[in-house]
This record gives structure tokens, sequence and C-alpha cells, in this order.
């Protein structure tokens, strides 16, 4: 009775551990699986909980791990697509340089400044990417030292280009060297605005120069005798009286172009009749323009329209205009104006059988200081403003100027204003 009770006993305990073990053994199985997911990159799977489950602590651990790995995962996911986004929207080039010397990161905005065409830069070294020597030696320099470079590197070729770059290596606190990010910062227009500050300064002192030499020698000529000599002194204040007045002109001229430019300038705009400007005009030129025996011509329709303008800076412009007009044109020459409608535009034309300038030289009468004639101009008194001066203006009203002239046949300048302008 008692084995038969024994076997029986033994029988139902391994039938027991028989399902326990299978239990056991799925539960193994599907830890092992979610496991391997997770090895695999996937973080989605998860154990069923039970209960009565004496592996569920560790299923719920499991589980917890997936799930804060996944979280952790999205959370970089996230941060990497912001720093991604806030590089590619930056106006600067930005690179990322692993301690290793390879690239981790490039912005869009790098690969357009040095016109980098390989897509397949990611880890290669950087000096396989980036052909500038300068550029490389100063990371290199940064790298080994670990210290902030700032350096102003040019670039001649496609075109003439100045950064300043700023390298600054990514350091943790033991001091080791993690990354390296350089930012480049385009320069070119503050360049090239320091280089017209620096000729403009140079142009106004020449331009002071010559005329204050003049007058201080023949004051020393006066004081040294000439005073006695009534015929020569009276020559010699002559001189200095013109010097005098191309003083006068220059510093007014700049007077113009500084207020002009200056931000806070007001421009007193309203509908005018821009021919009746022109009248005005051509009254103060009247008596010159008589001692020249120069004929005018003005040709303007009858029902010209209304601009907006600043009609005291616009008398301005068309004074410029009249006024090279008949001193660059030979006694007896005839200057025209025409006033018509063009599109969007009034048109006013001043032209001229004068002179003319030569093609090669016509881009560059708006630039301050250019004449075409220097020595010319000490007698006419002209500083090579007027042009600029024009132009400053016209574009303040929304116009263009334009100019066509052929050597020793004539000038045209053409002046448009917009005939609806928004005053802002
Ligand atoms: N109508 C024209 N015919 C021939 N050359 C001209 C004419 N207008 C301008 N130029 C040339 O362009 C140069 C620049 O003109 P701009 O009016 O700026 O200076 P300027 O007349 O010499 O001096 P400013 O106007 O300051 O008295 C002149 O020196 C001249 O060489
Ligand atoms: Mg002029």
């Amino acid at each position: 009775m008692f084995p038969y009770f024994l076997s029986s006993f033994f029988f139902v305990a391994f039938v027991l551990l028989s399902i326990k073990y299978l239990h056991y053994s799925n539960r193994f199985k599907e830890i092992r699986r979610v496991i391997n997911a997770m090895a695999a990159g996937d973080f989605s799977s998860r154990m069923v909980l039970s209960h009565s489950d004496k592996l569920g602590d560790i299923a719920r651990q499991v589980n917890e791990l997936s799930l804060g790995i996944q979280k952790r995962l999205l959370e970089m996911t996230h941060e990497k697509e912001k720093l991604e986004a806030i590089l590619s929207s930056m106006a600067e080039g930005v690179l990322v340089i692993s301690m290793e010397s390879r690239l981790l990161h490039l912005s869009p905005s790098f690969l357009e400044m040095f016109e980098v065409r390989s897509h397949d830069w990611f880890n290669k070294y950087y000096w396989e990417i980036i052909a500038n020597q300068a550029i490389n030696e100063s990371i290199h320099e940064a790298m080994s030292h670990k210290r902030v470079l700032r350096k102003d590197i040019a670039i001649v070729h496609p075109k003439e280009t100045f950064f300043n770059m700023l390298v600054s290596p990514v350091i943790n606190s033991t001091n080791e060297l993690i990354s390296l990010v350089v930012v480049f910062h385009d320069i070119t227009e503050f360049k090239k605005y320091e280089r017209l500050r620096t000729e403009f300064v140079a142009n106004v002192s020449h331009e002071l120069k010559t005329p204050l030499t003049s007058i201080k020698g023949f004051v020393e000529t006066l004081r040294s005798g000439a005073m006695d000599d009534k015929a020569h002194a009276i020559r010699f204040l002559d001189i200095m009286a013109k010097q005098t007045q191309r003083l006068e002109n220059l510093v007014n001229d700049l007077l113009i172009l500084s207020s002009l430019e200056s931000k806070d300038v007001k421009m007193n705009f309203v509908k005018a009749d821009i021919v009746s400007v022109i009248h005005s005009v051509i009254l103060m030129k009247k008596k010159q323009i008589e001692e020249l025996h120069h004929s005018l011509t003005l040709d303007v329709p009858s029902n010209l329209p209304l601009v907006t303008i600043d009609a005291q800076r616009m008398e301005q412009v068309f004074l410029n205009l009249l006024d090279n007009a008949v001193k660059f044109t030979a006694v007896g020459g005839k200057i025209q104006i025409r006033g018509m409608v063009e599109g969007k535009y009034l048109r006013i034309d001043v032209g001229d059988n004068g002179l003319g300038i030569s093609s090669e030289h016509l881009s560059r009468v708006f630039e301050r200081f250019w004449r075409a004639d220097k020595a010319r101009s000490q007698e006419t008194g002209g500083t090579g403003l007027g042009l600029s001066i024009v132009k400053h203006i016209v574009e303040a009203h929304n116009g263009k100027v334009r100019v066509e002239s052929v050597l020793g046949r004539g000038t045209r300048f053409s002046v448009f204003l917009p005939l609806e302008y928004d005053i802002i």
C-alpha cells in the first residue's frame, strides 16, 4: 500500500514539477526574446506580467529597463534633431570634429560657404574634406593646445570671401578633449565696408591736402615779398579764392553725403511737379549757360504726372546733372532736358553734346571722387562727389539713374522716379 502511495505521490510531484518547469522555461524564453530584441535595437517588446509568476519581478524590471532605454533613446533623438535644426538654420558655417579628428557634423551653410560637393563627409578626417591649409592649421593648433582660437581667413576661390573663424575645443571635467566646434562667420561685407572707409578717408585727406598746400604756398609767397607786387598779389589771391571755394565745395558735398547716409535723416516727401523743380534749377544755372553760349531746350509734355519727391533734394539732383552738362561741354554746346512717362516711372533725361565719357570709365562715374580728368577739375573746382550724391538721392526715392555716353560726342543721364511711391 505504502509504495503505491509513494509512487503516486512522485508521479503527481513529477507532473507538477514538469508543468512548473515548462512554465518557467517559457518565461525564460520570453525574457531572452525581449533581451535579444533590445540588443537588436528594438525597445518596443514587452513581457506579459503575471501576479502568480515568481519571475514577475524580473519581467517587470526587464520591461522597465526596456521602457527606460526607449525613452532615453527618444530623448536623444529629439536632442539630436533639435541640434541639427539649430545648426541648419544658422547663417554661420559650423563643423564639429571628434577628438580623433573625424568630422561629426557639417552645417549646410558650411557646405555652401566652402562649396563642399562630397556628401560622404561623415567620419572622414577633416583635412580630407577641407582643402584650405590655413583652416586646417588652425584646427590642428586649437586641438593640440586645447585652446580657443579666433582667426580671420581669406578665400580667393571661387570668389574673394573673408571669414572670421572661431575654433572652440570641448573639454570635460578631467581636462580631456571631447570634440572641437568650429564656427565660420562671413565678414566679407564688413571687410568691404572697412576697405571703402579707409579709401574714403585717404581720398578726403588727399582732396583737402591739395588746395590747402596751394593756399599755404601762396600765403608764404605773399608774405615773403610778393604782396608788394600788386599784379602778382591779385593773381595769387584769385588762386587762393578758387582753392578756398574748392574746399568749401568739398566740405558741403561731404556734409550732404553724410546726411544722406545717416539713418536718422528725414526725407521730406510730397507730391510735387518735377517740372517746377527743373525750372528753378535752370534759373540757377542760367547765367553760366549764357556765358558759355550753350543752348538749352526743355522738352516736357504738359500732362506730366506729379511724383512723390523731396523737392529740395531733387533740386540737388538736377543741379548736379545740369552743372556737369554745362561744365563738361565745350562753349556753344547743346543741352537738352526731356521728361516722359516710361512704364511705372517718370523719366527725366539730361543730355549734352559735350566731352563724353569713354566706355571703360562709364561704370565708375557714380563712385565717390572719381573724375575723368583730375587735372581739369582743379580748374572747375569739381570734387567728384556730385554724381554719388545724385545716385544716393534718387535711390532714396526708390528710383534709379542711368548713364549713356560716347567719348567726344556727348552724355545723357536718365533719372527714373517711381510714379507710385508709397511714402514710408
Ligand atoms: N555730362 C558729362 N559729360 C562728361 N563727363 C561727365 C559728365 N558728367 C560727369 N562726368 C564725368 O564724371 C566725373 C564725376 O562727376 P561728378 O559730378 O561726380 O564730379 P565733378 O563734377 O567732377 O565734381 P562735383 O560734381 O563734385 O563738383 C566728372 O569729373 C566727369 O569726368
Ligand atoms: Mg558734378
